[in-house]
């Protein structure tokens, strides 16, 4: 598949349309604000983010929740479905079926939808492992069923992605680093001509950033840079750093590709209209476990909620540029000669794994990805083995824990309670039931509460202690 390089426009009158839907709905969006009950109101950033990944009062992250989708997606919603119809006539006038394959060719991948989900499956053991994890350390503050899914409002943002909280000055220093990663592909491909001068596609440059952020996170490298005084000893703190970098990549992989696969399916006309915020839910439940915390009604829909999805950005990109990163890592790490399990690879001062990054990234976008790809790794294929390699041992670790996934539950509904022997299992019943009462109006409200309020430490912050504050 070629990547068109020129796109039909709209004719005048629905091209202004479609501009004016697009900055309304960026107006909106990038305006709201939440007013809590006798506080004042507040805006996303940074009040109503650190209320979501502080606060342990279960009603109030409810509140917030809940009225940033009233001033926001519902209010968006009209924009919305004027938006999806005039993409697609773009996508026509432009020989597509539809819009979501008009993104989709981006990637130049035949049957790249069934590519994504099947890596998604690949991923499926070890995300079901930290999701119940999470799900256990969250049960310390929350009521929340043993097997089942999790209130999306508890899980440290606005928009329910498992999220680690950190202290501010390590999230800005790998930030720092993320954007640094971007720097580098820029000055590789900049002798290119215009037209080349990206990533080699949209998960690329994304990925080159995770890369070089997540390399700055190893106990390896703050230990060789003086910022951990200690070298790296012992198995836990491979565990420590192996959860910390999970509930960064492998969290977040559900909920990009579910944003898309949402889109995809209402641009292919497979959803009706009315039922376009039930069938987010249900692939919100499938794929990442998680479920809204209060009904929603028939005036919601809660995909614009999120920046990517009100602003038209895809976020397939984000999958892939999970999943490149630590093939990418894994190659680099070959080239540096690297010994050892891929978690403790630190490719700081390898001159031969820069040449073969280096090689890759002055490429830019002037070849097809799958011959950048085979540069920086050696194959042309995405693959989830490194980051499976990369996790292993996070994952003998959560069984030892005694989460083993014993099946059933996953699969059929759900029943009630834990089970007989306490053991919290792994993965979350599809109780579409239970979904459907939140989904098709006036249902019944979620039957979580907290528990205790008394602290604004997040539970699994605990764990990453011994990395963050060394
Ligand atoms: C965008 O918002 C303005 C102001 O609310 C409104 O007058 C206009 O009709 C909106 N544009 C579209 C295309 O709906
Ligand atoms: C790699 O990709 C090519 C082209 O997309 C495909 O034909 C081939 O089957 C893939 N190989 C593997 C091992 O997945």
């Amino acid at each position: 598949m070629m990547r068109k390089a020129f796109q039909m426009e709209l004719n005048e009158e629905d091209g202004k349309n479609l501009s004016q839907i697009l900055s309304n709905m960026s107006t909106i969006y990038s305006t709201a604000q939440v007013c809590l009950q006798g506080q004042q109101c507040m805006e996303l950033d940074p009040e109503l983010t650190n209320i979501m990944a502080n606060s342990r009062n279960y009603s109030q992250l409810v509140e917030v929740w809940e009225g940033w989708r009233k001033n926001v997606s519902r209010k968006i919603k009209p924009y919305y479905l004027q938006y999806l119809e005039l993409m697609n006539e773009k996508a026509k006038l432009n020989d597509f079926s539809d819009a979501g394959q008009m993104w989709r060719n981006e990637y130049e991948t035949e049957g790249f939808q069934e590519a994504m989900e099947g890596l998604y499956r690949e991923i499926r053991p070890i995300y079901k492992l930290v999701h119940a994890y999470v799900r256990k350390r969250l049960r310390e503050h929350y009521q929340i069923d043993p097997r089942g899914a999790l209130p999306v409002c508890v899980l440290g943002d606005i928009w329910g992605r498992i999220k680690m909280c950190t202290q501010v000055t390590m999230d800005d220093l790998q930030v720092a680093h993320h954007e640094l990663g971007h720097v580098q592909y820029f000055m590789q491909y900049a002798h290119l001509p215009l037209t080349y001068r990206d990533g080699a596609n949209g998960g690329f440059h994304e990925a080159i950033g995770e890369l070089v952020g997540a390399m700055m996170e190893t106990p390896q490298h703050l230990n060789k840079v003086g910022l951990l005084p200690h070298p790296p000893s012992g198995p836990e703190m491979g565990v420590n750093h192996l959860m910390m970098a999970a509930l960064q990549t492998v969290t977040t992989l559900p909920f990009h590709l579910v944003h898309d696969l949402w889109r995809w399916r209402v641009w292919r006309g497979e959803v009706e209209e009315d039922k376009y915020n039930e069938e987010f839910w249900k692939l919100m439940l499938e794929y990442a476990g998680v479920e809204p915390p209060v009904p929603r009604t028939d005036k919601d829909l809660d995909p614009p909620a999120l920046f990517h999805v009100a602003n038209n950005y895809d976020m397939i990109r984000y999958f892939t540029r999970t999943i490149l990163q630590f093939q990418i890592l894994e190659g680099l790490c070959r080239a540096a000669g690297h010994e050892g399990p891929l978690h403790t690879c630190d490719l700081h001062g390898s001159e031969e794994a820069g040449k073969v990054l280096a090689s890759g990234l002055a490429l830019g976008s002037s070849k097809p990805w799958p011959e950048v790809l085979k540069i920086l790794t050696g194959s042309s294929n995405m693959s989830t083995r490194p980051l499976r390699q990369f996790f292993a041992p996070l994952e003998e670790w959560l069984k030892d824990k005694g989460l083993r996934d014993t099946g059933p539950r996953d699969t059929g509904p759900r029943d009630s309670g834990p089970r007989d022997n306490g053991q919290e299992g792994v993965g979350w019943g599809k109780d579409w039931r239970r979904l459907n009462d939140l989904i098709n109006y006036g249902g019944v409200a979620s039957a979580v509460t907290t528990t205790t309020a008394t602290t604004t430490t997040i539970t699994i912050l605990l764990l990453f202690l011994l990395i963050v504050s060394t």
